[in-house]
C-alpha cells in the first residue's frame, strides 16, 4: 500500500515506524528527523486540506492517516472522501466528540455512559451563578479545541470565578472557551482506551496509562504528556469488558442514532473511581505519547486495521499483540511547558537497539545535525517481557542521549509496578 500519515509528532513517529515495516511508500507532512528515516517527508501542513488531498490524489495514496485533531475537527476526512481517497479518521461532524466538549458530554448523558455531572453554558453571568452553587473542587472545561490545555480543576471559589472570566470574558483558549463544561471533579486512577471504530465494530487497543504532570510522583503542572506504558494491569480483562459494555457499544449505538458514521479511532480517557469506570474525554485520534506505547506491541499490520475501519470493513481483522510491555519516557526541552529554547543539538545514541525504539517528536535537521523544534523532543520507549523489564530498556536508552536543558520523569510506570508488586528500576 502507499500511504500518507499527516503529522510531525511522537505519534506520528510510531504510526510511521509501525506502518514502513509491511508498506513502501510511506510518506509523511510535515514529519520530523526521526520520521525522515522511514518516511519521505513532505513540506505540507496538516491545516493544508487541499494540498494534502492534492498530494494524495498525485502520488496515488492507498491510505491516508490522521494523526492530530485540528484537520479532524476541520474535516479533512470530508475532502478526502469526496475526492474518493481512502483515509482513516472521522468526518467532522464525527470528531466533534473531541471537538466540542458539549456535544460529547450531551452524547454520553441521553446514551447512560458514565461520565463526571455537568451543565453546559454559552453564557457568562448564568455560568457564573451556577459556578457559585458547585462544590469544590469543580472543573471548569473549554467546550472547543485548546491543545489539550482546555480543562482546569479549581479548587477554591476565588480561582474558579478567575478562570472561568479568563476563558469566557478574556478568550484565553480563544473561541474554544465561547461554550464551556462546568463539571464535578472525580477521583480514581486515570487510564487510556484506545479503540478503533468502522462506523459498526470497534476493536479496542491494548490500555495504558499516561503520566500528564510534569514532575515525579505527578507534581507540577499538566503538559502533553510525559510518558506512557501498556499495557496498563489496572485494567483487567473484566474491566475491560465493562468499558466496552458500558462505554464503546453505548457510544457507537448513539452515532448511529445520530446519523455519524464514525470511521478512525475513538480514544477514551477514563477515569476507574470507586464507582466504576467514568469517561472524561473522547478524542478522536490516537493518543500521544499511549501510541509509543501501544503500537511496539501490536502484531498485525497496523495499515489492515486501518484499511478495514476505512472501508466498514474491520469484523475481517482483529488485533493481536505480543505478551510483553513497553514503556515510553518523554525527553523534553527545559522551560517545557512554558517557554523553552529551539534549535538545541541532540547527540548521543538515537538510534535503539533490539529492546528500546528512540520516537522523535520535537527534531529536524540542520544540515547534517538534529536539533530540537519542540517541547517535548524524544519519545524513548523500552520493550520487555514484563514492565519491569520495559522501564529498565527504556531508561537506559534515555542515559544515552544528551542535549542542553534536557529533563524526563524517573517514575514513569510506577503505578503499574505498584500494582504488579514490580521493582522500579531507577537511574
Ligand atoms: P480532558 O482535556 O477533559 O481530558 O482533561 C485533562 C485532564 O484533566 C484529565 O486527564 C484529568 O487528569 C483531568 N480531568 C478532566 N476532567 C476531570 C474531572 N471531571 N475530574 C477530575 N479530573 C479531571
Ligand atoms: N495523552 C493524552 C492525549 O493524547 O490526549
Amino acid at each position: 500500500m502507499r500511504i500518507l500519515v499527516i503529522g510531525g509528532g511522537g505519534r506520528e513517529h510510531a504510526l510511521v515506524w509501525k506502518l514502513a515495516q509491511y508498506h513502501k511508500p510511506v510518506f509523511c507532512a510535515p514529519g520530523n528527523a526521526g520520521i525522515a528515516k522511514q518516511a519521505e517527508c513532505v513540506e505540507k501542513s496538516p491545516a493544508d486540506i487541499r494540498g494534502l488531498a492534492d498530494f494524495a490524489r498525485q502520488k496515488r495514496i492507498d491510505l491516508t492517516i490522521v494523526g492530530p485533531e485540528a484537520p479532524l475537527v476541520a474535516g479533512i476526512a470530508d475532502e478526502f472522501r469526496k475526492q474518493g481517497l481512502v483515509i482513516f479518521g472521522p468526518g467532522a461532524q464525527a470528531a466533534r466528540l473531541e471537538g466540542d466538549k458539549s456535544f460529547a458530554k450531551r452524547l454520553m448523558q441521553e446514551e447512560g455512559i458514565p461520565t463526571a455531572s455537568f451543565e453546559i453554558f454559552d453564557d457568562y453571568e448564568k455560568a457564573a451563578s451556577h459556578l457559585r452553587t458547585r462544590k469544590l473542587p469543580v472543573v471548569i472545561k473549554a467546550s472547543g479545541l485548546a491543545a489539550g490545555k482546555g480543562a482546569i480543576i479549581t479548587k477554591e471559589r476565588d480561582e474558579a470565578e478567575r478562570v472561568l472570566r479568563e476563558i469566557m470574558k478574556e478568550a484565553r483558549f480563544g473561541p474554544a472557551g465561547r461554550v464551556v463544561v462546568i463539571e464535578d471533579f472525580l477521583t480514581g486512577e486515570e487510564a487510556s482506551i484506545i479503540g478503533l471504530c468502522d462506523g459498526e465494530h470497534i476493536e479496542m487497543l491494548l490500555p495504558s496509562q499516561d503520566h500528564k504532570p510534569l514532575l515525579d510522583g505527578d507534581k507540577g503542572p499538566n503538559t502533553g504528556g510525559m510518558g506512557a506504558y501498556a499495557p496498563a494491569p489496572v485494567i483487567t480483562s473484566d474491566l475491560a469488558h465493562q468499558i466496552e459494555k458500558t462505554v464503546f457499544q453505548p457510544l457507537l449505538a448513539g452515532l448511529q442514532k445520530r446519523n455519524i458514521d464514525y470511521r478512525g479511532v475513538i480514544y477514551a480517557g477514563m477515569m476507574l473511581t470507586g464507582d466504576g469506570p467514568y469517561v472524561l474525554e473522547f478524542n478522536c485520534r490516537f493518543g500521544d505519547p499511549e501510541t509509543q506505547a501501544v503500537l511496539p506491541l501490536l502484531k498485525n499490520d497496523l495499515a489492515m486495521l486501518a484499511f478495514a475501519c476505512a472501508n466498514g470493513k474491520l469484523v475481517d481483522q482483529h488485533a493481536d499483540w505480543f505478551r510483553q510491555s513497553a514503556l515510553c519516557v518523554i525527553a523534553a526541552s527545559g522551560g517545557y511547558p512554558g517557554a523553552y529554547k529551539k534549535g538545541v543539538v541532540i547527540s548521543g545514541d538515537l538510534a535503539g537497539d533490539d529492546d528500546s525504539i528512540v520516537f522523535h517528536a520535537g527534531t529536524r535537521l540542520e544540515g547534517k545535525q538534529i536539533v530540537t523544534s519542540g517541547g517535548r523532543v524524544l519519545g524513548v520507549t523500552g520493550i520487555g517481557n514484563d514492565l519491569q523489564m520495559a522501564q529498565e530498556k527504556a531508561y537506559q536508552a534515555m542515559a544515552r542521549i544528551r542535549f542542553e536543558g534536557m529533563f524526563f520523569r524517573h517514575d514513569i510506570g510506577r503505578r503499574g509496578l505498584e500494582r504488579l508488586g514490580l521493582k522500579p528500576f531507577f537511574l
